[in-house]
């Protein structure tokens, strides 16, 4: 077994290492810097109705429906389509308004989800499109959709998602792209410029990942709370999601991810010194709003960390403790966010003694309802 960890003590910590080598995986092939373009083959016979669609609708569960998060703040960023992001497991249940124009993304790092497999199942009856992204070649859910693209992140063993999640967002980021350029709402050296800066994410993250040793005494500090906020904002808020999603899997200690601005309706009541507040602090539109975030926790004595950009002066002087992560446009921050906060609950749930590649009560694959 230790020879499958590859010198990891456990599958999840691998996998976190894994993901400069898969995140380049997934984008092999798809991405031309040089030109401005992206290719899909998967989705490539698609590529004209791309051009007339009137909404997009995601349809996941557990950590790929964080990852539709992202997606619906990309697509709509970057192709202009209106996106729903929806629990598969709510969505199957209503009466959802669902069109022949509509285009629905399932997402699944199994393809064996049975709520997605459900979703998918009705929105098909009722004339939609639909394309899957999916990391297991060959199960359900792939077979089940009439287009995808695959993650190509490699077997994951561990319960808790990780470098699935980060390849499910790079997919995401290359059907932003992708629409954009088949509707025509980017140029092709904007283009030029955004993949230029995607091809080189896999050394960012591995960059992030240097971060380990900090991110060990950050987890040393905060190991016994019993509550752990995680506050983002725009692409910050799923990665705040996630963050929390990851603590609460392998470290039992309840975890919420909320807005940062939200925090004033409810949240805030619970800040006091014992309180973690985990901030996505990074530079990008919504900078100085978390900023007066981080001061009306710290004005309550609540504890801060901060996932900052490298060099920053500002979060530096309020927050107790800062964790960088290499400088990039707002649309690919979520890809670097995201690997300190993984590995602060990996660390975290080491130093308790938790089960990490298998926590309780919880299966990799939910194939029940
Ligand atoms: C389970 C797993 C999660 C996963 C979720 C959805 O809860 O423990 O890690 O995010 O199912 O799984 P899927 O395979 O559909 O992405």
């Amino acid at each position: 077994e230790m020879l499958e960890k590859g010198g990891f003590d456990h599958f999840m910590l691998k996998e976190i290492y894994e993901q400069p080598r898969s995140i380049k995986d997934c984008m092999r092939g798809r991405i031309y810097p040089e030109e401005g373009k992206v290719q899909l083959g998967g989705i490539k016979e698609f590529a004209e109705k791309l051009k007339n669609i009137d909404r997009i609708i995601i349809v996941a569960c557990g950590t790929s429906w964080h990852a539709g998060l992202v997606g619906e703040y990309l697509i709509e960023e970057y192709a202009r389509i209106p996106v729903e992001v929806e629990y598969a497991s709510e969505f199957r249940y209503r009466n959802p308004i669902i069109t022949e124009k509509d285009v629905v993304i399932a997402i699944s790092q199994s393809g064996e989800t049975a709520d997605t497999m459900a979703a998918i199942e009705m929105a098909k009856e009722r004339g939609a499109t639909i394309f899957g992204i999916c990391n297991v070649a060959g199960a359900s859910i792939p077979r089940l959709t009439h287009a995808g693209v695959y993650t190509h992140a490699g077997p994951e063993i561990g319960v808790a998602s990780t470098k699935a999640f980060t390849a499910q967002v790079t997919v995401l980021t290359l059907m932003a792209f992708y629409m954009a350029q088949q509707k025509g709402t980017i140029t092709t050296s904007k283009l030029i410029e955004l993949l230029t800066e995607l091809d080189h994410i896999p050394e960012k993250i591995q960059v992030a990942l240097e971060s380990n040793d900090l991110v060990k005494e950050v987890a040393e500090k905060i190991k016994d709370s019993t509550n752990c906020l995680f506050l983002g904002r725009g692409s910050g808020f799923p990665v705040a999601l996630e963050g929390a999603l990851k603590l609460k899997e392998i470290s039992y200690i309840h975890a919420e991810g909320y807005p940062a601005a939200e925090m004033k309706h409810g949240p805030i009541a619970l800040i006091d010194e014992e309180m973690p507040v985990v901030f996505i602090a990074t530079q990008n539109s919504s900078y100085e709003k978390v900023i007066s975030n981080i001061q009306e926790v710290k004005a309550r004595k609540g504890k801060v960390i901060a996932i900052v950009t490298q060099g920053d002066t500002e979060v530096k002087k309020m927050a107790d403790y800062c964790i960088e992560i290499p400088d990039a446009k707002e649309a690919f921050l979520p890809l670097l966010a995201t690997i300190p906060l993984q590995l602060l609950s990996y660390h975290i749930a080491v130093m308790r003694g938790c089960n990490v590649d298998q926590p309780r009560n919880l299966a990799k694959s939910v194939t029940v309802e």
